[in-house]
């Protein structure tokens, strides 16, 4: 079987460089176990020299958002070429976070477009808010892909992309609120169906789809197997590098 995939969203964590360090010297002492994973690491911008640099020899960088051009002059923006320089080889796109400030699929569809012309891998985020007993999550969810992956070359683009399934209402919280092991197997079933009406069969197949949403060392192992995933994309529990561990453990 491929290697399993495993991202460490830092988010806007945590609040010192030396902090940064800290939890990269405690990942390396479990860099065998990262090796046998595709294991990436997107920290904070202003700690991608030491990332890459520190954890180069058994991760990859990845960063939290990619700007919607390619080139240009825009204040603020941090352009794919700037990412690139760091060897950025994974851009998060349309994580809920935000979504939730603004970010529309038009937008992500961008995003998308541009990291695959960088030659950087797009992570593209999906999840409802909540779920309803009539099944319009559903709904939402595939309107979400739709419009997400749209206006991309089909199967040549698809076999660039991974998708990580997060629903926002298991973000942030204890593994005990988390997607279950037959809600992940469920949702990884139904975006597959969704992207094969997209890209066809064969391209849905091979698409990698991650979960996300308070993986934690408790619930790690019942969610890796079986339910089609293919790694987790971890928020909180990546700034805890013991747990961390047991967390890329769980996929090998
Ligand atoms: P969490 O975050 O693991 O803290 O729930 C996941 C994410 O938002 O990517």
């Amino acid at each position: 079987m491929a290697r399993q995939m495993l991202v460490a969203n830092w988010k806007d964590h945590p609040a010192s460089l030396d902090e940064a360090d800290l939890i990269i010297k405690g990942m390396a002492k479990h860099a065998s176990t990262y090796k046998k994973l595709h294991t990436f690491i997107a920290p904070p911008l202003p700690y991608f020299d030491i990332v890459s640099k520190k954890a180069q020899n058994f991760a990859n960088l990845a960063s939290q958002d990619i700007f919607e051009s390619y080139e240009g002059t825009y204040t603020g923006a941090v352009l794919p070429d700037i990412l690139k320089s760091f060897g950025t080889k994974l851009a998060i796109i349309g994580h809920s976070e935000m979504r939730a400030l603004g970010e529309t699929d038009k937008s992500v569809a961008q995003k998308i477009r541009v990291a695959i012309k960088a030659g950087i891998v797009p992570l593209v985020c999906v999840g409802e808010t909540a779920r309803d007993e009539k099944g319009d999550y559903l709904e939402f969810l595939k309107n979400e892909l739709r419009g997400s992956l749209a206006g991309l070359r089909r199967k040549d683009d698809a076999s660039k992309i991974v998708i990580a399934y997060e629903p926002i209402w298991a973000i942030g919280k204890k593994a005990k609120d988390a997607a279950n092991k037959e809600e992940v197997t469920e949702m990884v079933i139904f975006i597959r169906k969704v992207v094969a009406s997209i890209f066809g069969r064969s391209a849905a197949e091979k698409m990698p789809i991650l979960y996300g949403g308070s993986v934690e060392p408790e619930n790690a192992a019942v969610l890796a197997k079986e339910t089609g995933i293919r790694g987790f994309l971890v928020g909180h529990a990546s700034l805890d590098p013991e747990g961390f561990n047991e967390i890329a453990n769980a996929l090998i």
